[in-house]
């Protein structure tokens, strides 16, 4: 599978995390193309809301183990999963609004695909890091 936002270096060591991530960035990766080529609007309203449930299931999945795991700093990760939500709700919105648009691929790409690459690099690694040290 060759996804283009998706790189070695957001390995956070954790399979099903980073299952998920891969699955995450492909499916944004469609939904840009999607968006720039004027593709069909069901199949972008389909990608849409992949994004907005797959985030919401990938969220709660790391919720859980650091949960379980009874990570320190989960109050502060999930408030920036949160935040997340709330810019992913008016990206929904405004697709839900006004259709399909130029300005909506850019929003995925400078504010979404963004998001999801800092958050995995600095928040979801340290977050991996105390993790895989619990796991058995
Ligand atoms: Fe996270």
């Amino acid at each position: 599978m060759d996804i283009e936002n998706w790189k070695e270096e957001y390995l956070v060591g954790i399979e099903s995390i980073d299952e998920q991530h891969k699955k995450l960035f492909a499916r944004m990766d469609a939904l840009t193309l999607a968006l720039y080529k004027g593709q069909a609007v069901s199949e972008i309203e389909e990608l849409v809301d992949f994004l907005d449930e797959y985030t919401v299931y990938h969220f709660n999945h790391e919720e859980d183990l650091m949960m379980k795991y009874r990570y320190p700093d989960m109050l502060k990760h999930i408030e920036l999963h949160k935040k997340f939500k709330s810019i992913l709700f008016s990206f929904k919105s405004e697709f839900n609004k006004r259709g399909p648009s130029h300005n909506l691929a850019l929003r995925l790409e400078k504010e979404i695909i963004v998001w999801y690459k800092n958050h995995i690099l600095i928040v979801d690694k340290k977050m991996s890091m105390y993790l895989n040290e619990k796991m058995p």
